[in-house]
């Protein structure tokens, strides 16, 4: 029989006993054997209390999203669950689990593997680190003469069994004998997922691999691209994240105890190149994949240690995401378009995570493809298609402050000046927070463009930071920027979503009354509403209009032919940074015969 009709035939077998009533009778001596009786002898008493109600309650727990394929040979596998019980979404991860026998043989492995593999391995790519990891196993294995299948035995299916049922996803209430229980486990662990790994090295490897090459137990998150990010309150409590479409949710991960999360966290701040000590027990650090590691070591007993990773995204959001999320218009991403083409700065203002640096880096696709820009930031967020682009970082030694500043530091201050002398077009600065706001508004003032963050949430406190220490900007150097933007999260419908809620034009700064004037082309009307409102008047289109010598009419049709284009995108989904930045781009070159292909695209 092919593996297919046998698939068929179990899944028949398992629709027919869905519907019967599931048995099991502790005393019944029939049901008693095999694996289960074995189970049963290594636990008595714990198996079979299930104070947990029966089955017309059972389909209370969904399954929404299901993905496999994670770690060594693609054991490892996540789900998203819906718990219609508390009403609450949980990740889970699903990884080969290790008896007490695979531990201790683990543990001999990964010290031998820590003594002997003592090789730079820092020059090699991950699938030279992969073969590595893989020969020194072998290798550890043979000299020691490690036999793997004499542990393997049934407690694979007992841990499970177990754990299921403590976890109340097997349940089982007064005997009928209709089926068997080993059918029935066998339907409740399909149902699951549960793979039998047929060999302990195999399980064995899997742990090795995620906790050497890997993030060791978040290592299946760290690679989940809707995760935003991952935060650790201490062993006592899951794991939690912050997913993309659910929002804050919790993990089925623990660290064991306390002196498995310390090392974790030395470990992480260890690749993230910091040190971490009790005498210096908070770090901020960048791990390799770009991502921005926060960590905390306990001083005390009674304060865990904690630590937040917010995750790099590889896909970051384009502009056509931002439409889609409703963040902001159609209209408005036109005018973006139109102004950072036609050299207009931008500061993008905001609380902590209201979207500041993702506006950033999508407003940033516009910028035209031949531009020489250089970034500047902390951490690395910003990730763009262009060719002509020097990305920096900034380098703290070990001091921490501007006074005792060494030779090894390296801030924002000094990355722009030397940016200034490779004199690029255009400047990206991930946040501006002390002096080199000046450095960067007197760089405007001579002709860069920029675009920034910065941490505040109104006009007001926004002037007021940038004209007091330790930035200290004369008003005057203000109106060399262009475009304020402020983003906000705001709760609608009981979530929390993202929305530029205004965009506003510096427009001069009046000398009699010494005040600066604005002007708002687009604003957000209230959370009832959630929409946008266009006032027509705008600096950089009358600016434009004046350039090119266009009427108001050639005006209208330039931004209506963006704002096809946009909607042809959005209709085709092309989303990626890298697509969205080529049709920037050929428009830039071809915009008319661009354009003919889409208005004829869009007839269709
Ligand atoms: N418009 C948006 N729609 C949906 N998610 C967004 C949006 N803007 C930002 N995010 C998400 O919110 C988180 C914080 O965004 P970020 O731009 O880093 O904030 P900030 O720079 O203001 O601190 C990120 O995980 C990002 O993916
Ligand atoms: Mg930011």
């Amino acid at each position: 029989m092919g593996l297919l009709e046998k698939a068929q035939q179990k899944k028949e077998k398992i629709e027919e006993s869905k519907n019967l009533q599931i048995s099991y009778n502790e005393k019944n001596p029939k049901t008693q054997k095999g694996l289960l009786d074995k189970a049963k002898k290594r636990k008595e008493d714990h198996v079979i209390s299930y104070p947990k109600p029966a089955i017309e309650d059972e389909k209370e727990i969904e399954v929404i999203e299901d993905q496999k394929g994670f770690g060594w040979k693609k054991f490892g596998s996540k789900r998203i669950v819906y718990d219609h019980n508390i009403n609450e979404y949980r990740y889970e991860i699903i990884e080969p689990r290790l008896s007490e026998e695979e531990i201790t043989v683990k543990k001999e492995i990964s010290h031998l593997f820590k003594m002997l593999a003592d090789v730079d391995t820092f020059d090699m790519n991950k699938e030279e680190k992969e073969i590595f990891l893989e020969k020194t196993l072998e290798q550890i294995i043979i000299d020691n003469d490690i036999k793997f299948d004499e542990l393997y035995e049934d407690n694979n299916f007992y841990g499970l069994f177990t754990d299921f049922l403590n976890e109340g996803r097997i349940e089982f209430i007064l005997h009928n004998d209709k089926i068997s229980l080993e059918n029935t486990i066998e339907r409740i662990f399909i149902e699951n997922d549960v793979k039998f790994y047929k060999s302990s090295k195999d399980k064995i490897f899997y742990h090795l691999f995620r906790d050497f090459l890997g993030y060791g137990r978040i290592d299946i998150i760290m690679h989940d691209d809707g995760i935003e990010d991952i935060s650790c309150d201490g062993n006592i409590t899951p794991i939690f994240i912050h997913h993309r479409k659910y929002e804050a949710i919790e993990t089925n991960i623990f660290f064991g105890n306390e002196e498995e999360l310390n090392s974790f966290i030395v470990k992480l701040c260890q690749i993230s190149g910091k040190q971490i000590s009790i005498y210096s027990p908070i770090v901020d650090g960048k791990l390799p994949d770009g991502s921005r590691l926060q960590a905390t070591l306990a001083r005390t007993v009674t304060k865990g240690s904690t630590f937040t990773i917010r995750k790099f995204k590889e896909d970051p959001l384009t502009p056509i995401d931002l439409i889609k999320y409703k963040s902001l218009s159609v209209e408005m991403a036109a005018y973006f378009w139109i102004a950072i083409e036609s050299g207009a700065s931008i500061l993008f203002c905001g609380g902590t995570a209201s979207g500041k640096t993702t506006a950033l880096n999508a407003l940033s696709l516009f910028i035209p493809s031949s531009h020489k820009i250089i970034s500047i930031e902390d951490t690395r967020e910003v990730s763009l298609p262009h060719k002509n682009w020097i990305a920096g970082t900034t380098r703290k030694g070990f001091s921490a402050s501007d006074e005792n500043k060494t030779g090894k530091d390296i801030d924002m201050f000094d990355l722009i000046r030397a940016a200034l002398r490779q004199r690029p077009r255009v400047i990206i600065v991930g946040e501006v927070r002390g002096r080199e706001a000046y450095s960067l508004f007197q760089a405007m003032a001579t002709g860069h463009t920029s675009y920034s963050t910065v941490h505040a949430s109104t006009i007001h406190t926004l002037i007021q930071r940038l004209e007091n220490p330790p930035i200290s900007l004369p008003r005057a150097l203000l109106t060399s920027l262009d475009i304020i933007v402020f983003q906000n999260a705001v709760e609608i419908g009981g979530k929390m979503l993202r929305r530029m809620t205004s965009v506003t034009e510096i427009i001069k700064l009046d000398s009699d009354t010494n005040q600066l004037i604005f002007m708002a082309p687009f604003t957000w009307v209230s959370k009832t509403d959630d929409r946008f409102e266009t006032n027509q008047n705008s600096k950089i289109y009358n600016r434009l209009k004046q350039q090119n010598d266009w009427t108001e009419e050639q005006l209208k049709m330039e931004i209506s032919n963006r704002i096809k284009l946009l909607e042809w995108m959005m209709k085709k989904e092309i989303r990626s940074y890298q697509d969205f930045g080529k049709i920037i781009a050929d428009y830039q070159k071809y915009p008319k015969e661009v354009l003919k292909k889409v208005e004829k695209e869009m007839e269709e």
